[in-house]
């Protein structure tokens, strides 16, 4: 028995969950696997019901648990809480409360070009990229602070947020990047601000001692986040595994994300230290936000989701085979032309996200085996 843990969250996430819980289950049925789904609550919904975005049971149950899958958290309804009870604050805690800092972004290029994309099709081609995003140190878990600076009743104010970074941090993720560089094509790109902050100052160091001292086969290129933003769009087929630090990759892969033809597409896989079994306990979510604005709808992409959903079957259940499976059900289901809004052409006939769902759960009962 396989124990997922499911906090589908705001928004469209519990819809685009569902369709890659539906995708677990045909895996289960085809493989002999059986995958018992307890659900939790988090962000909004957890802030509705308990009054806190990451209660305790949900951080106990996710705790027990094999695996997490995420939706998504977040939406204008909590706009008014506090800063530290706001929905994010949630899926912060909970990256945080499970040691979770080394957050994997694939970023592919589709295997068909969409009408929808603003980009040239021969200029995304060959696009395959893996981010390896720090998770849970930087700007986003500094000290922060807001103050009334202005004298004699002035409204004038300050607001802060520190950033930090270690080396242990930094090797960490650094050892990631070199490991996943060296079963692919031997490159790491390592992307900070060098020039003018301290943290990716020893960013760059200490990238440079570990990837030298252990990791000599695979190659190292240094590159600062403006320009890196640029060429990642003009040239992106010639990055391989791309490390850095947690803000910048938040923003990176959602900019990558238009290579891969829309943001819903997009899979992660967020990981920390193997247990004594040689097992990570990960938590799996679509890089995608809450979307409130179709939320209900069933038009949501469900891509991203179901993906993550493979990244859970090989990263946290070493089941290499299914994973691969259900990626090429998810391709086949695309390449037959079923696509959801975001990725149609204009006047397009969409699918809905729990028919893609269905599609995709079909294709998995149906494929060849890899
Ligand atoms: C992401 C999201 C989160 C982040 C938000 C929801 C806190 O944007 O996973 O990329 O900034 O990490
Ligand atoms: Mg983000």
């Amino acid at each position: 028995m396989i124990n997922i843990a499911v906090l589908s969250g705001d928004g469209v996430g519990p819809e685009v969950t569902e369709q890659a819980r539906i995708a677990l289950e045909a895996i289960g049925r085809r493989f002999g696997h059986r995958f018992e789904f307890v659900s939790a609550a988090i962000g909004g919904r957890a802030i509705d019901l308990y009054g806190v975005p990451l209660p305790e049971e949900t951080l106990s149950l996710c705790s027990s648990s094999d695996a997490i899958l995420l939706g998504a958290v977040g939406g204008p309804e909590w706009d008014e809480v506090p800063p530290r009870l706001r929905p994010e604050q949630g899926l912060l805690a909970l990256r945080r409360g499970l040691r979770l800092y080394a957050n994997i972004r694939p970023v592919r290029a589709p295997d068909r070009s969409f009408p929808a994309s603003p980009l040239k099709p021969d200029v995304v081609a060959g696009t395959n990229m893996i981010f390896v995003r720090e998770l849970t140190g930087g700007i986003y878990f500094g000290e922060k602070r807001l103050d009334t600076i202005g004298e004699n009743g002035s409204t004038e104010e300050r607001a802060m947020d520190v950033s930090t970074y270690s080396t242990t941090e930094i090797a960490a993720v650094v050892r990631i990047a070199g490991r996943l560089a060296r079963a692919r094509n031997g490159l790491v790109t390592s992307v900070d601000k060098a020039n003018v902050l301290e943290t990716s100052r020893l960013w760059r160091r200490v990238a440079t001692a570990i990837m030298s001292s252990e990791f000599p086969d695979v190659r190292l290129e240094h590159r600062l986040v403006d320009s890196f933003s640029m060429d990642i769009i003009l040239r992106p087929s010639t990055f391989d595994v791309i490390v850095t630090e947690n803000m910048f990759g938040d923003i990176l892969t959602d900019e990558a994300s238009v290579l891969a033809g829309s943001i819903g597409v997009l899979p992660s896989a967020s990981l920390g230290d193997a247990d004594a079994k040689g097992r990570t306990r990960g938590l799996y979510e679509p890089i995608h936000g809450s979307a409130p604005t179709i939320a209900g709808c069933d038009v949501a992409n469900p891509v991203g989701a179901i993906l993550s959903a493979a990244m859970l079957l090989r990263h946290s259940l070493d089941l290499e085979e299914e994973a691969a499976l259900l990626e090429r059900a998810v391709s086949d289901v695309m390449d037959s032309g079923v696509m959801t809004l975001d990725l149609i052409e204009p006047g397009g006939r969409p699918c809905n996200t729990s028919q893609f769902g269905r599609e995709v759960a079909s294709a998995v009962t149906h494929a060849q085996a890899c």
